[in-house]
C-alpha cells in the first residue's frame, strides 16, 4: 500500500488481536473498542457522515464506554467518548496501523457445516488482513502480505502474451464514433486512490446535482468497466480495485448492533478526501455494506462477483501470484464460508432477502432468487479453481464441491420450465405427502400465470425466477438466465434453449433496447404488494420490467460460448443506434424500451462499459473463451441426486 492509503473502518466489533468479538446485542462488554487514542475528530464539510481520524497508538485494547442500543454501534461509541453530537453512523480512519500490530496473532475459528475448514489467524486487527495459514505460519510470507496491500507498477511485471496481444490487436483496429466516445467516458469516470485508479463511478453525468450514491464504486458496477480494461489489456485498475476491497471486507459493520457474517464485501465505496490536523487532506476508503443502502439491503452478489472478476483477471493476465498471495486467499475463503455457512435451509440453493443483487429493491426476489444462483455457482466453481489444494483448506473444497452438484442438480431439475414442464405442472396433483412426491414444492397448478401460458414458445425453454413451498416465480429474469449459460449451471440443452427463447421472444427481451431486466412487469394489485407501491419501480421501469443496456456483455459472453454471435450482434447494433444518442442511460422504459427511463441517471458507467466490453468479446474471442465454463463432467460423477 502506499504510505498515504489509510481506509475508514468500522469500529465496534471488529476482531482485536485476534478476538473474535460476539455478536450479541448484549455484548457491549464484549466490544473491545479498537484504541488506546488519543484522538482528534474532524468534520468532514464536503460530506455526510463525519470521519474521525485517529491518532492511535496500539497495543493495548481499552473497552469503551457506551450504550449498546444505539442504532449506530460506532456513532454510540465515539459520540460518548469525545462528546460529538452527530446522528448519522460514524467511520474510523485508522492511520497506519498494521506495522504496529504485527506481533499479534491469535486464532479464531470459522465453521461450515460442522467441519472446521481451517484457523483463520488474525494478525493484529486492524487494517490487517486477517490471514488464513497453515499452523506452521511462514513468518516472511506473512510480513509481505501484512504490509498491506502493494499496488506496484504492474503494467511491465503483469503483461502475459494475452495482454500484450489484446493490446496489440487493438493497436491495429480502427474505433468507431461511439466507441471513442465510450471510451472516453470509462475513463473519466475512473476513480484514483492516492494516485492509482481504483474503480469507475457508477454514474457520471456533471449536470446531475443529486447523485446520491451514484458518486460511489459499486463492486458489481465495476465488472463491466474491468472487463473492458482487461481485454483492453490494462490489467492494473483491476488489481488495484481486488486488493482494496479485499481490504474492506474484513471489518464488521453493524446494523441496529446486529453484525452480518465475516467475509461480506461492500455493495460499494467512495474515496473520501480527510482533512488532517495541519491543514492537510488525505484520501481515505469509505465502504458501504448497505448501512446506509435504500432498504439496509445486504450486497450478497458483491462477493460473488468479486471471485469472479479475480479468476478472470488471473486469466486474462496470468498473474498466478494474486492469487496465490495469502491475503487473496483468505478473501476467497471468508466469502465461500460465508455462502456455505450452516443455516435452517432445506435445500443447496443460497437464501436471501430482497434486494440482494443487482435488484436491489424490492421486487419480491427475497428467497431463492435465480440470480444470486447463478453467480453462487459461478462463484463456487472460480473458488474451486484458485483455492491452494492444502491441509487447510481441502475440507472447504469438499464442501465446495458437494455444493457445486447439489445446487447444479437442484437448479436444472426444479428451476427449468419449457412447454412439456409447464405442461406437467397444470396436471400436478397436490398435498403429496411422502419423500418421492412429484410434485415436491406442494406447487397448485393455479399458480401458472395466465401470461405464461400464451407466452412460453414451441422452442426453447427458460430458468424460473424463485423457488419456494408452494411458490414458483414464473417471472423470466435475465440475468440469471444468461448468467446459468455462461457458468454452465444449466445443462448445454437448457443453455441453449435459453437462448432459443430469447430469439422467439425477441420483441419482448429486446426489443428497441438490450435488454428487459425482468419479464414481465408487475401490474396493478401484484405491483401494489409485491413492491410495496414503489414508485421507483412502476410497470415496465428500473427493475420493473425495465430495459438495462449494461446486460449486453452478458448477453454477448453468453451467445458466443453457445456458438450464437448472431445474436449477439443484432442486440449491439440496436444498442449502438441508440446509446450515445441518449447520453448513455442507466435503463430504459416501457414494454419494448422505447423511453429513456423516468429516473434513469445518465452517463452510467455500466452501461457504456457494457457496451465496450461486448464489442471487445467479439473481437476477441479467444480472450473470451476464457471467461465462461464448460460442463464439468467430474461434477455429474459425483452428483448422487442424478
Ligand atoms: C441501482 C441498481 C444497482 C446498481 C446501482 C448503481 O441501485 O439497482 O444494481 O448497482 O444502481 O448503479
Amino acid at each position: 500500500m502506499k504510505p498515504c492509503c489509510r481506509i475508514l473502518l468500522p469500529c465496534k466489533n471488529t476482531p482485536f488481536l485476534g478476538v473474535p468479538i460476539p455478536k450479541s446485542p448484549n455484548s457491549a462488554s464484549h466490544n473491545n473498542c479498537l484504541f488506546n487514542s488519543h484522538f482528534c475528530a474532524h468534520n468532514d464539510h464536503t460530506s455526510s457522515p463525519r470521519v474521525f481520524v485517529f491518532k492511535t497508538i496500539l497495543g493495548q485494547s481499552q473497552k469503551p464506554n457506551f450504550a449498546p442500543n444505539s442504532n449506530w454501534g460506532q456513532s454510540r461509541i465515539f459520540s460518548s467518548t469525545c462528546g460529538c453530537n452527530f446522528s448519522k453512523r460514524a467511520h474510523y480512519l485508522v492511520a497506519s496501523l498494521a506495522s504496529n500490530v504485527k506481533s499479534f496473532s491469535t486464532s479464531i475459528e470459522t465453521r461450515v457445516n460442522d467441519k472446521n475448514f481451517e484457523r483463520i489467524y488474525v494478525q493484529g486487527g486492524i487494517n490487517v488482513k486477517p490471514l488464513v495459514e497453515k499452523i506452521d505460519l511462514d513468518e516472511d510470507a506473512v510480513k509481505k502480505e501484512d504490509d498491506g496491500i502493494e499496488v506496484k507498477d504492474v503494467e511491465n511485471d503483469l503483461k502475459n502474451e494475452n495482454l500484450k496481444e489484446a493490446e496489440s490487436a487493438d493497436a491495429g483496429k480502427e474505433e468507431s464514433e461511439v466507441e471513442k466516445e465510450a471510451w472516453k467516458l470509462l475513463r473519466d469516470s475512473v476513480v484514483t486512490y492516492c494516485g492509482s485508479p481504483v474503480g469507475t463511478l457508477a454514474a457520471n453525468d456533471p449536470n446531475d446535482k443529486q447523485p446520491l450514491n451514484y458518486d460511489q464504486v459499486f463492486i458489481r458496477d465495476f465488472v463491466p468497466s474491468a472487463f473492458a480494461f482487461l481485454l483492453k489489456g490494462e490489467g492494473e485498475i483491476v488489481r488495484n480495485f481486488l486488493l482494496h476491497t479485499l481490504q474492506l471486507q474484513s471489518w464488521e459493520k453493524t446494523v441496529d448492533c446486529y453484525s452480518p457474517g465475516q467475509g461480506l464485501m461492500p455493495a460499494s465505496f467512495k474515496v473520501r478526501s480527510v482533512a488532517l490536523d495541519d491543514n492537510k487532506f488525505e484520501e481515505v476508503l469509505d465502504p458501504d455494506f448497505g448501512e446506509s443502502a435504500i432498504g439496509r439491503v445486504a450486497p450478497v452478489d458483491s462477493g460473488l462477483w468479486w471471485i469472479i472478476l479475480l479468476r478472470a483477471y488471473v486469466k486474462l493476465t496470468g498473474d498466478y501470484a494474486l492469487q496465490e498471495r495469502v491475503d487473496v486467499q483468505t478473501g476467497i475463503k471468508l466469502i465461500i464460508n460465508l455462502c456455505l455457512s450452516d443455516g435452517f435451509d432445506m435445500f443447496p440453493s443460497l437464501l436471501v432477502t430482497d434486494g440482494s443483487c443487482m435488484i436491489d429493491r424490492r421486487m419480491g426476489i427475497h428467497g431463492h432468487p435465480l440470480e444470486i444462483q447463478s453467480l453462487f455457482y459461478s462463484a463456487l466453481r472460480c473458488a474451486r479453481e484458485m483455492l491452494a489444494l492444502d491441509d487447510g483448506s481441502k475440507n472447504l473444497v469438499r464442501a465446495v464441491n458437494n455444493r457445486l452438484s447439489a445446487l447444479s442438480f437442484h437448479i436444472r431439475e426444479y428451476y427449468w420450465v419449457d412447454l412439456k414442464k409447464i405442461n406437467e405442472i397444470y396436471r400436478y396433483k397436490t398435498e403429496e405427502y411422502s419423500t418421492d412426491a412429484t410434485n415436491k414444492f406442494n406447487i397448485y397448478p393455479e399458480q401458472i400465470p395466465h401470461w405464461l401460458m400464451h407466452w412460453i414458445p414451441e422452442e426453447g425453454g427458460y430458468l424460473i425466477g424463485n423457488l419456494q413451498p408452494a411458490h414458483m416465480d414464473f417471472r423470466f429474469f435475465t440475468l440469471g438466465n444468461l448468467w446459468s449459460i455462461v457458468s454452465s449451471l444449466g445443462t448445454p440443452k437448457q443453455n441453449e434453449a435459453i437462448l432459443n427463447l430469447i430469439e422467439a421472444k425477441w420483441d419482448d427481451l429486446i426489443a428497441q433496447m438490450p435488454l428487459k431486466i425482468c419479464f414481465p412487469a408487475l401490474e396493478s394489485e401484484d405491483w401494489r404488494i409485491i413492491t410495496g407501491c414503489d414508485p421507483k419501480n412502476t410497470p415496465w421501469s428500473y427493475h420493473n420490467g425495465g430495459s438495462w443496456p449494461t446486460l449486453l456483455w452478458q448477453f454477448t459472453l453468453a451467445c458466443m460460448k453457445m456458438g450464437r454471435t448472431d445474436l449477439a450482434k443484432k442486440a449491439i447494433d440496436i444498442a449502438e443506434r441508440r446509446l450515445s444518442l441518449d447520453r448513455w442511460p442507466e435503463y430504459y422504459d416501457t414494454r419494448n424500451g422505447k423511453f429513456i427511463g423516468k429516473q434513469a441517471r445518465l452517463y452510467q458507467t455500466w452501461s457504456v462499459a457494457g457496451y465496450l466490453t461486448s464489442k471487445l468479446l467479439l473481437e476477441k474471442p479467444e480472450m473470451a473463451s476464457l471467461l465462461f465454463w464448460e460442463e464439468d463432467y467430474d461434477l455429474l460423477e459425483i452428483c448422487v441426486c442424478a
